[in-house]
């Protein structure tokens, strides 16, 4: 029986076609694609700004540079990928890790409040596996308390807070555009902002820090994106919406599938969000099903399903954060309850309903629920 990969990066006959173009016409750097790139994510975002960078972590990177950051805190989610801290870190200044609410896995604004302390200048909201954070508490925090607001987006290209695109609402947006992501280029990223200052200042440190040809004003970096990444994106973003809306039936489909199984909590969607369904991701009570989370992964493994697990260690856990901070457990419960018992189960656009239902069988067949 064929393999069910969890991710199946889009390539089409148009991509192959556009990217085809700009190997042969040799313009492969600083070309017009990536200005079309960035031109028509600003459109589709309704933002002022977007500039195209060479994944999501330069992407947060270059915003905490921006907003000079250095020397002081920033209050992130505990469970999110390593990218969203270690970029605090590139701009010399601390990660603070706040727990998470484990019905969306977003980082709890409760927590938030009891992290921010006189050093802190800024929050950095993850939009985990593409549904928004609690976007009105952060910002109501930042207001009160003077900080920026930096928002990690790079699951969650088309979910939305309210009426806005989520990454539209704080200081700066950071977005990656890596293989696996809603809309991709391979490698890749972007920052959508409304504020100009911002955006030139990104701009410029992608560059390393010239602005204009051999005039360099600042330390900067090479974090370009190529003119064949465009053309790996460009036609995604126009059919961005089938792609997410494919995913929210996948999602659905799911949902129904794995109603009632106890000891399996589905993902929710809250009705002030619009959830992309970057990745499905159940959580397993390993006391009511009768088998573990783990358990679980290399059996639906044998059955020729994939999974994965986003992600198996808070990130204050990780060997480098404990070394270096000394961090312990029981800092944040259930970020660490979550790193135990999620699993992500295949969600993507090209997944047929029959897949779907192989999925949903094979998890029934192995906890006996029938
Ligand atoms: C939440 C989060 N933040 C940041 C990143 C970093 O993005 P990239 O891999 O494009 O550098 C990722 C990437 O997977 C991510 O999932």
């Amino acid at each position: 029986m064929e393999r069910i990969k969890i991710a199946d990066p889009f390539i089409d006959e148009e991509v192959e076609q556009l990217v085809l173009q700009v190997l042969r016409s040799k313009r492969l750097v600083s070309g017009a694609l990536v200005e079309r790139f960035e031109n028509e994510l600003a459109r589709y975002l309704s933002v002022k700004h977007v500039v195209a960078l060479s994944s999501g972590t330069a992407a947060l990177h270059l915003a905490f540079e921006a907003l000079n950051v250095e020397g002081k805190e920033v209050v992130t989610s505990a469970f999110t990928f390593p990218a969203s801290a270690n970029a605090i870190l590139y701009a010399r200044a601390k990660p603070v890790f706040a727990d998470i609410e484990l019905e969306t896995y977003n980082i709890d604004p409760a927590s938030v409040e009891e992290r921010v302390s006189e050093e802190c200048v800024a929050i950095e909201p993850v939009h985990l596996y593409g549904h928004s954070a609690k976007m009105d508490d952060i910002l109501s925090i930042a207001k009160r308390k003077g900080l920026f607001v930096v928002e990690d987006a790079a699951q969650a290209i088309g979910s939305t807070f309210r009426q806005s695109y989520v990454g539209t609402l704080g200081n700066v947006g950071c977005f990656s555009t890596y293989a696996t992501k809603n809309l991709h280029t391979i490698e890749g990223g972007f920052v959508a902002t409304q504020d100009a200052q911002i955006a030139k200042k990104v701009s410029m440190l992608r560059n390393h820090g010239q602005e204009s040809k051999y005039t360099q004003l600042e330390l900067g970096y090479n974090y370009r994106m190529t003119e064949v990444q465009a053309a790996i994106g460009l036609p995604q973003i126009k059919r961005l919406e089938e792609l997410i809306e494919l995913r929210r039936r996948n999602a659905r489909l799911l949902n129904e599938g794995l109603e009632g199984i106890d000891g399996i909590v589905t993902p929710i969607e809250k009705k002030w969000s619009r959830h992309v369904y970057h990745q499905y991701t159940i959580r397993v009570e390993p006391e009511k099903l009768g088998i573990t989370r783990d358990k679980l992964a290399a059996k639906l493994l044998e059955k020729g399903i994939e999974t994965s697990v986003h992600y198996p260690l808070p990130v204050y856990l990780q060997p480098y954060y404990v070394k270096r901070f000394g961090y312990k457990k029981g800092m944040c419960p259930n970020s660490e309850l979550a790193s135990q018992s999620v699993l992500s189960l295949p969600v993507h656009p090209s997944l047929k309903q029959e897949e779907i239902e192989r999925i949903v069988n094979a998890i029934k067949e192995i906890v006996g629920h029938h």
